[in-house]
């Protein structure tokens, strides 16, 4: 099974890995480009495990390790035994699969998580994180894999409507998401409440401590399925696309985790993983 998933990788990688993975076994370097990617895949049962693995500096030898916030349904979260589930754990499991490497999940607060990269504890986060100007100017992104849309929670009978009506309303977030951005921006520092999660944020809507909570779409749905008498607004507040941050300048691993993800996606298992935890409405 994993030696499948390593030639796969390999072949679709292409010339930087096939080149290394011909390096590994004594093949010539003046190969084209794509003869040394199909003898490559020929010759993965040699070159593989250590040629994928070997060119990638990890954070910890034979691991990929990876941040996350699990509190993020349908993202990232823990089941009742506290084994981690979603679709971010899913991917990221396909990931290091096709790397040949295992997967280490770090669990942690967001803000924490997107630092973790930055500070070299681990080679990713992956935690429904957005992309956007400020985390491009400190960290790397990986390409899109999925959308995002910032969401505001309110109770059933709040005079709420607009985006508009948040103005001079108190706003819950999570600490250190965009939602946390937007709003601060748009409203001002005072008007926002961060807190540690998104549940918090909600449990605190529920009694009281603020107007609406800001956050993204998904998990939005899954907190009001579970409270009853909150809604979400049908205006949306913002549109963004998640992708898998790194630390900057790690050209290697981006590489290898964007051929990795665009297999995921071309052969259909990223939709599957999404269709399993998102119900198509
Ligand atoms: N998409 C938002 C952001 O990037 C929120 C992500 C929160 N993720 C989490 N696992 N708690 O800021």
């Amino acid at each position: 099974m994993k030696k499948i998933s390593r030639r796969s990788f390999l072949a679709a990688a292409g010339m930087t890995v096939a080149a290394l993975a011909l390096t590994a076994c004594g093949g010539s370097s003046s190969s084209t480009a794509s003869s040394a990617a199909s003898s490559a895949a020929a010759s993965s049962e040699a070159a593989s495990s250590s040629a994928a693995a070997a060119e990638l500096t990890t954070v910890e030898a034979g691991k990929l390790t990876m941040a996350t916030n699990a509190a993020f349904p349908p993202y990232e979260m823990t089941t009742d035994t506290g084994a981690f589930e979603g679709i971010d754990i899913e991917t990221a499991q396909a990931i290091a699969d096709k790397l040949g490497l295992e997967l280490q999940i770090d669990d942690m607060d967001f803000d924490a998580a997107l630092l973790s990269v930055q500070q070299g504890k681990a080679d990713i986060v992956m935690a429904g994180v957005t992309v956007t100007d400020e985390r491009l100017a400190v960290m790397d992104f990986s390409d899109s894999y999925a959308t995002g849309i910032q969401s505001v929670i309110v109770p059933e009978n709040s005079d709420i409507a607009t985006i508009d009506d948040l103005s001079g309303k108190k706003i819950g977030t999570q600490r250190g998401t965009t939602g946390y951005i937007y709003c601060s921006d748009d409203f001002g520092d005072d008007a926002v409440i961060a807190y540690d999660n998104g549940l918090t944020a909600v449990q605190a809507l529920n009694n009281g401590q603020v107007d609406a909570v800001v956050i993204d779409n998904a998990p939005a749905k899954e907190f009001v399925a579970a409270n009853p008498g909150l809604k979400i607004l049908d205006t949306s507040y913002a549109e963004e696309d998640y992708a898998i941050g790194m630390a900057k300048g790690n050209t290697a691993l981006e590489d290898a985790v964007n051929a990795a993800l665009e297999e995921l996606k071309s052969d259909g298992t990223l939709q599957s993983i999404v269709d399993k935890y998102i119900v198509a409405e």
